[in-house]
């Protein structure tokens, strides 16, 4: 089918054209109109249409006589283990376990956590809270008990599900102390908290709230899908913005499943009955949309990894994984690869697999240089798409859509607009740029369906987020340009949001928990290149005059501190004590002039500058600790 064609029908009319998608699924009650606005005057999808995620991604597949296909393999290299799982057997473990949810008191609305390494039994809790209209929530495990609470106080929930440990490359992470502290810490207390047994750490006391989760699910009675409205939150997923505070993306249920199912047979090219994988964790919208909801709607097996692309034991991981299971697509994110490539620069773990099974492989989450687009491209021979978008759309926005018209591939661009956004690159005034003037990347309203429809328990914030900057658009956060064949490129983000290793971190929230250590008098955080990961965190600080302690003790502290209250992920690593720092008369602090300087990017130095000489200075800081290369070019403006 043409490309074209298809995407132009998805924008004169939406309508017409999610109306035919939607009609692809089992509705419990099939809607009579697609687009409708809500109580906040946004967009909305399907809404008199009902239906139940739960029942799709298992009942359906079972009544259509696919029991007997695996829904999900567990690979598992940190434990050793391997697991198949029919959709026979999926339908058990989520109705006992969803019986058991019940059975504690959760009814439609309420809200669970989940807090869960990637082991089966996260997936069971997520499909288990959807059976049952329950909203879910699901933390990723990098994420430290500070972190934890904040989404506890947040979105409130009755119940937390989670395991006593996870496993990372070098150490056992403690799931349930980490809740424990976590329910110190908030002023909401769950009254719940589900526990699944692993192996490790058996012995974490037991609190009043505990339940054991194998208990509950061999004592529970098996419940039945509760029908929702399709516009009923299936889950809220927190991520990082320009503050401090966390937000919650809703994702609806209706709007998300014909979008997720569409995506897997024109994004994705994947039919019924194949295997898809996502090497991401449940804790990201991709683990969301592409382990465990798309596959499943889709009826695809989906492979449910515990591990890391290296060292779990080696970079050939990957390659076994997709060889053993027969995956057809795959997915993860650039810095993966870059991991893989630095261990293996000549694929000769490639070349030992027979990768025959592997149709395209995606790489989204962060910015593809072309250099790992093009060493996957020579050592897989087979399409590398680069795709983008962001866990408050939920399914691609931009990319090369493989099951509709292969188009050729670009390096550094995420190809074209998905059908449903109408893309477009503006100006400080709104105003639409010509091809290869860069921009602000924004989406014209309406949104197609599967996107957020709000912010949990925030709808101010969420117009003046996405909304307000450019009326009748949404507002991606990221800036990019379009070419003359209307390929995109995305070129980063405009605010204080970063990507390491493909995790979303914001920089606000750094610089709130770097600026509460005592020492600490000023600082500024921000993203700065890294070959690895895309980019890393690096703070400046200035230390308070009589602190008693030595630049490196400081510095060391703050490091702990912010594994401390983020977690391990804010991969905070560098934190330099300077004299003073750039500022605007007006007392602002010229971030973007330091990530500049430290990304030996061209830069002017704006001539509201307090005092120049500090930009000498902080170079000089820089070259000592080794930081860029300090070729820039600099001017005044
Ligand atoms: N639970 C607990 N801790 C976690 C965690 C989890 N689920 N995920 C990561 N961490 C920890 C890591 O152990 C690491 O701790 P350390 O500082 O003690 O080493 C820290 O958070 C930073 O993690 P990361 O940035 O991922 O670095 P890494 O060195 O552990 O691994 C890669 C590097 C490239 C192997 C890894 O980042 C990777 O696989 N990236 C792919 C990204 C991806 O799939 N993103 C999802 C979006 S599509
Ligand atoms: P997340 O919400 O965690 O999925 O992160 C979304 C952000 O990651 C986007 O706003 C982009 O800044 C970045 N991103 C994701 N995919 C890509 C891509 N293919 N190219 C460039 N940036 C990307």
């Amino acid at each position: 089918m043409n490309y074209q064609k298809f995407y132009n029908h998805s924008i004169q009319n939406p309508e017409e054209f999610w109306m035919q998608q939607a009609q692809l699924l089992a509705w419990h009650k099939s809607p009579t109109k697609a687009l409708g606005k809500d109580e906040h005057d946004y967009h909305n999808w399907f809404k008199d249409g009902e239906l139940n995620l739960s029942y799709l991604c298992i009942d359906k597949h079972i009544e259509d006589g696919f029991g007997d296909q695996n829904a999900i393999i567990y690979d598992s290299p940190v434990t050793n283990t391997k697991t198949y799982i029919t959709y026979n057997e999926l339908k058990k473990e989520v109705e006992q376990l969803a019986g058991g949810i019940k059975s504690l008191g959760l009814e439609k609305g309420d809200t669970a956590i989940i807090y869960m390494p990637m082991i089966p039994q996260a997936v069971f809790a997520m499909l288990a809270c959807a059976r049952l209209g329950v909203i879910h929530s699901v933390v990723f495990g990098g994420f430290a008990p500070h972190e934890l609470a904040i989404r506890i106080d947040d979105c409130k929930p009755k119940l937390i599900l989670t395991a006593t440990s996870g496993i990372e490359i070098d150490r056992i992470i403690p799931y349930k102390p980490f809740v424990d502290q976590a329910i110190e810490k908030c002023e909401h207390k769950p009254k719940h908290v589900v526990v699944f047994k692993r192996g490790f750490l058996t012995d974490v006391p037991l609190k009043s709230y505990d339940i054991d989760y194998k208990e509950l699910v061999s004592t529970s009675q098996p419940a039945d899908p509760v029908v929702v409205p399709s516009t009923h939150p299936l889950y809220i997923l927190y991520t990082s913005g320009t503050t401090g505070k966390p937000k919650g993306i809703i994702r609806d249920s209706g709007g998300y499943a014909v979008a997720l199912k569409f995506s897997m047979t024109y994004v994705y090219d994947v039919d019924p009955g194949e295997v898809f994988w996502a090497a991401s964790d449940v804790g990201w919208v991709v683990g969301h949309s592409y382990i465990v909801y798309a596959p499943l709607i889709n009826r695809n097996t989906t492979v449910l990894f515990e591990g890391k692309p290296i060292k779990t034991p080696d970079a050939s991981t990957f390659w076994r994984v997709i060889s053993e299971h027969n995956v057809k697509v795959m997915f993860t994110a650039p810095t993966a690869i870059r991991a893989i490539k630095k261990e293996d620069p000549d694929g000769n773990f490639i070349k030992s697999f027979n990768l025959s099974c592997l149709k395209y492989q995606f790489l989204a989450g962060e910015r593809c240089d072309a250099a790992t687009l093009n060493w996957t491209q020579q050592h897989l021979n087979i399409p590398v798409i680069d795709h983008w978008w962001q866990t408050e759309s939920g399914w691609p926005m931009l990319a090369n859509m493989a099951g509709l018209e292969l188009m050729p591939v670009k390096p550094g661009s995420a190809s074209v607009p998905v059908c449903g956004y109408n893309v477009a690159i503006l100006n400080e005034l709104g105003e639409e740029v010509e091809a290869g003037v860069e921009g602000y990347v924004a989406v014209k309203l309406p949104l197609p369906p599967g996107t957020l429809s709000n912010l949990w328990g925030n709808p101010e914030r969420f117009k003046a987020g996405y909304l307000n900057k450019f009326p009748g658009y949404y507002f991606s956060g990221d800036g990019g340009y379009k070419d003359e064949d209307g390929y995109v490129f995305i070129t980063g983000r405009v605010d204080d949001v970063i990507n390491v290793a493909g995790h979303r971190l914001s920089t606000a929230e750094m610089e709130e928990v770097v600026a509460s250590h005592t020492a600490v008098a000023e600082c500024a955080v921000f993203g700065v290149h890294c070959d690895l990961k895309g980019q890393k965190p690096l703070a400046l600080i200035v230390a308070k005059s009589e602190t008693g302690k030595s630049s490196q003790h400081i510095s060391n502290e703050v490091v702990t501190l912010v594994r401390k209250e983020i977690g391990a992920v804010a991969a905070l690593r560098e934190v330099l004590v300077v004299q003073r720092l750039p500022k605007t008369r007006s007392g602002k602090i010229l971030r973007k002039l330091l990530r500049q300087i430290a990304d030996d990017l061209e830069y002017n130095i704006p001539s509201t500058i307090d005092d120049i000489a500090i930009v000498d200075e902080i170079k000089s800081v820089y070259q000592q600790h080794q930081i860029g290369i300090h070729k820039n070019i600099s001017h005044h403006e």
